[in-house]
């Protein structure tokens, strides 16, 4: 008997496959920096029932009209903004994404990057491989203070709560704001609900934790940086969308805000020549915010539960639906 296909855009490790290997028939992308081809997945996704994909996949409303035959996409990541997902739900394709599982490893990432930006950890570690550190000096590379500041989380999603969970242990004042009220985090960790601009005005540190919509695109945008104190560090571990990135280079050069921790951009890659790499004051990562080995395992996992659930003909665990 022929066993449906699932089409994976990237390679991924062999072991995570064999629990469902008797059920379905594994075809995947051979590289695992490059992502797939879009020819080549438009064409292997033709044969497929299910596609598991990453977030470097577009799937758009063309790629969907075309294989509208699919039962499911499952998206290796908690955002699904790369997905037409409304298009995809009119269709009756199923769209899973990988929430939980990565809650506590991506705020542990959004702290390290703060903690990395005000005390500036990648520049001082610079400082002695360029062979600068002659002396000890009073306010050598002199940083922002974390505790007793105020921390403002703008998206109090899982992640968000688990940022403000780990600012608790800093002693840190914790405003947010959401698109609605979070009354049991208020409860839970002490978090307190406050207008956009007023996270902008009185917060030390403004983190983007915010999925992009299109409400959400171009959020932290020239009026919003202007609003920040010269002091405020801008931390974005959501989406590069949800940041104006030009808006946010004068502001960090002109000195309208004091720093900035980014682990996503508007177009990524980014390359070498990135106008923000070129600022003492920025520090860069490579979107990995999920990424530690057992998580990246799980979200690969949680994809495959999801995929063999459809296939079943059960609900997925967790789904993404626009309502
Ligand atoms: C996500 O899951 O959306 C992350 O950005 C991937 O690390």
């Amino acid at each position: 008997m022929t066993k449906p296909i699932i089409y994976i855009t990237r390679k991924i490790p062999v072991e995570l496959l064999k629990p469902y290997e008797d059920r379905y028939d594994f075809r995947m992308w051979p590289e695992s920096e490059t992502p797939v081809p879009r020819e080549i997945l438009r064409r292997e996704a033709r044969e497929a029932d299910g596609v598991l994909c990453m977030l470097t996949e577009k799937i758009d409303e063309a790629f969907l009209s075309e294989n509208a035959h699919l039962q499911i996409i499952a998206n290796m990541a908690v955002g699904y903004d790369n997905i037409n997902v409304e298009a995809a739900n009119r269709k009756g394709i199923w769209v899973t994404n990988t929430p939980d599982v990565l809650t506590e490893t991506t705020a542990d990432l959004t702290f390290a990057l703060l903690m990395a930006t005000a005390r500036r950890v990648t520049e001082a570690s610079d400082y002695i491989k360029e062979d600068r550190w002659k002396n000890w000096s009073p306010f050598l590379l002199a940083g922002s203070d974390i505790h007793h500041k105020t921390i403002g989380i703008v998206g109090m999603g899982r992640i968000g709560k688990a940022v403000a969970k780990r600012a608790t242990g800093f002693n840190m004042s914790i405003l947010y704001h959401n698109r609605t009220r979070k009354h049991q985090a208020e409860k839970e960790v002490g978090v307190t609900y406050v207008p956009f601009e007023t996270l902008l005005d009185e917060s030390d540190y403004v983190i983007s934790l915010v999925p992009l919509t299109k409400e959400t695109k171009h959020l932290f945008n020239e009026a919003a940086f202007q609003k920040m104190k010269e002091s405020a560090i801008f931390i974005n571990v959501s989406r590069g969308g949800t940041m104006d990135e030009i808006a946010l280079y004068e502001a960090l050069q002109s000195g309208e805000i004091k720093a900035a921790g980014l682990d996503v951009f508007e177009e990524e890659p980014i390359s070498s020549d990135h106008p923000l790499l070129k600022l003492d004051n920025t520090v860069c990562l490579p979107h990995i915010g999920s990424s530690s080995m057992k998580t990246r395992s799980q979200m690969i996992t949680l994809c495959l539960d999801n995929i063999d659930a459809v296939l079943q003909g059960q609900q997925p665990k967790t789904p993404v639906r626009i309502e």
